[in-house]
């Protein structure tokens, strides 16, 4: 099977995170498709901002929330991709960080 052929076979979606355009294939997990990009961290911790992405890869830690399509905490590893997916930074962290201890 030449490189043509599976393009026809396996159509290259595409979705956007911050604007940059991430390739994806039918069947890839929002997740896999950030890592494939090389983009290992889309988030970050309350405390200290650390980065956070892929963990578990299985739904149970919850590392790996972000926002698609407007809709926040969403978990990166169990969404499947979809072409024409607008993906951003977490909603809830910009504001948590605005949250200061009394
Ligand atoms: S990576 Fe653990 S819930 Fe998604």
């Amino acid at each position: 099977m030449t490189s043509q052929d599976a393009s026809k076979k396996f159509p290259r979606l595409q979705m956007a995170f911050r604007g940059t355009p991430i390739p994806t294939e039918p069947g890839q997990s929002v997740g896999a498709a950030l890592v494939a990009a090389g983009i290992l961290g889309w988030r970050s911790t309350r405390k200290g901002g650390r980065p956070r992405g892929l963990f578990c890869g299985i739904g149970v830690c919850f590392d790996c929330l972000i926002t698609i399509d407007g809709v926040p905490d969403q978990r990166a590893c169990l969404i499947p991709a979809a072409d024409g997916m607008r993906l951003a930074d977490d909603a809830h962290d910009e504001e948590d960080d605005d949250v200061r201890p009394a």
